[in-house]
């Protein structure tokens, strides 16, 4: 699946760039909280959250790069998130923050910084739909990739096939771009999530051109 990051469109422009998301046959809607103190930015928050879903019938995808996400995890479930992970880094009662969403009836992920220890991975798996594997540490768009992911995918596929537990996503984030995207896919990611690799150009274009690599 591809999962435009709108961190890299164009605002002012929002539902014109949603638009060319749909032409271009995205799966989903990625869409990065930052709060200004787990990560060194800030973006967007429930209000935009809204009015994005709004606008589309994708699903919405809401990465929250916060601390102490439980807080606003209501607040992105009543917005209109189908999807809400939180940071293994940001939260201290990572199950309860996993309960929390699966309560409001989403999909729950936990994200993991490129060198955080998979074993978090290992221990959420089974309360969780999707796990985020960032391939650039938090914070900004347009990043260079960090090949630990290709081992820690390869790890947590296996792990997750060997435990029963192959309905779990694989989400990757960060540094996605139609020339990675195969290698990526090949090496176990489920979800791409691809930011200025989409928004810089033609949108439905490179979406397009994504998935070409990945047939
Ligand atoms: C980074 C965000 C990403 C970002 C990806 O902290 O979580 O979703 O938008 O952007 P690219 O694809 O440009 O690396
Ligand atoms: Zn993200």
């Amino acid at each position: 699946m591809i999962a435009p990051s709108l961190l890299s469109a164009d605002f002012a422009n929002l539902a014109t760039e949603i638009k060319a998301c749909e032409k271009g046959g995205a799966d989903i809607l990625h869409f990065d909280v930052m709060d200004g103190h787990f990560v060194p930015n800030i973006t967007i928050g429930p209000f935009i959250a809204e009015t994005v879903k709004k606008n589309t019938a994708l699903p919405l995808d809401c990465h929250l790069m916060v601390d102490n996400p439980d807080m606003f995890i209501p607040k992105f479930a009543e917005a209109g998130a189908d999807y809400i992970s939180v940071h293994a880094e940001g939260t201290h009662h990572l199950h309860r923050s996993l309960m929390q969403i699966k309560g409001f009836g989403k999909k729950a992920g936990v994200a993991l910084n490129p060198l955080t220890p998979l074993e978090f991975a290992f221990e959420a798996a089974e309360y969780c739909d999707y796990i985020l594997l960032m391939s650039v540490n938090p914070g900004f768009g347009g990043q260079t990739f960090i090949d630990s992911f290709f081992r820690r995918v390869v790890a947590l596929k296996d792990f997750l096939l060997n435990n029963d537990l192959g309905h779990v996503l694989i989400e990757i984030d960060g540094g996605v771009k139609k020339e990675n995207a195969r290698e990526i896919a090949e090496a176990g990611a489920d979800i791409l999530v691809s930011g200025s690799g989409v928004f810089n150009g033609n949108v439905e274009e490179n979406i397009k051109a994504i998935i070409a690599e990945l047939q």
